[in-house]
């Protein structure tokens, strides 16, 4: 596991804010009507404006299906995770959940968020602000001398006390000059146990949450994570520096 001294987590600044300017920007133009890929087109022209890398475009880990054939994951209503951007026309209500990292200048950022298309509704209201109150509640235990378990245990804490459902297959990670690393960050877990955190770890910290049961079934694309029982899902995640002062979020979004 690599540590960052405090000039390379100066260094990692541009391609948090890059990563987060991208996803201010795709929150504003996402509407009903658009499709996944036009979305997907508007981050890429961004950044090639910016001379910024994709990491996703073309990765091709052992279970996917293909190469990633996008530069985000749109994950819509049902799909949880690593949603491909499709032809999809997003219509009124829709559960959206993009997640986007870039390499800028030598390093990575990673960052998602999810929002209702057009009109908002109550539970879904709610299970997109419990996802962003678990992910606060993890950033804020990623101090130096902590545990793993304490980030773990503080987002698993919130999701199971709105009575969503987790499952811990996946989950957050180291990030550096590529977008996963070590250590695995995951989304359950016991205070007090794990990895010892140290000023200098950067790591992705990515709640995702489901309004029903905690199973997922995997698309024939091999990419695609839905919930089993076709409830909602949300997803959030910040790229956090864990400094002697605490937390810095990379990502954090004006
Ligand atoms: N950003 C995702 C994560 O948080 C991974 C995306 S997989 C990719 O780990 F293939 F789309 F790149
Ligand atoms: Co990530």
């Amino acid at each position: 596991m690599a540590l960052k001294n405090p000039a390379q987590i100066n260094q990692m600044r541009p391609a948090g804010k890059f990563v987060a300017g991208v996803l201010s920007s795709l929150r504003d133009v996402a509407r009903e009507g658009m499709t996944l890929k036009q979305l997907d087109s508007h981050a890429h022209q961004m950044i090639d404006a910016a001379g910024a890398h994709s990491v996703y475009l073309g990765y091709h880990p052992s279970f996917g299906a293909m190469p990633y054939p996008g530069v985000l994951c749109t994950s819509v209503n049902d799909a949880a995770l690593h949603g491909l951007p499709s032809d999809y026309v997003l219509v009124d209500g829709d559960v959206l959940s993009i997640d986007f990292a870039a390499q800028v200048q030598g390093w990575v950022a990673d960052s998602a968020l999810t929002f209702q298309v057009g009109t908002q509704s109550p539970e879904v209201t709610a299970l997109i602000e419990t996802t962003e109150r678990a992910l606060a509640a993890g950033i804020a235990a990623a101090r130096p001398g902590a545990r793993m378990g304490d980030i773990s245990s503080a987002i698993g804490t919130v999701g199971r006390a709105g009575g969503y459902g987790i499952n811990a297959d996946f989950g957050g990670h180291g990030v550096g000059r590529t977008m996963h690393e070590d250590p695995h960050v995951p989304n359950l877990g016991r205070p007090g146990t794990g990895l010892k955190l140290k000023a200098g770890l950067v790591i992705a910290i990515e709640p995702w949450f489901m309004a029903g049961g905690d199973g997922y079934t995997i698309d024939d694309d091999g990419w695609t994570i839905r919930t089993a029982d076709g409830s909602l899902a949300a997803h959030a995640e910040h790229t956090v520096a864990i400094t002697p002062d605490g937390p810095l979020v990379l990502t954090a979004r004006d």
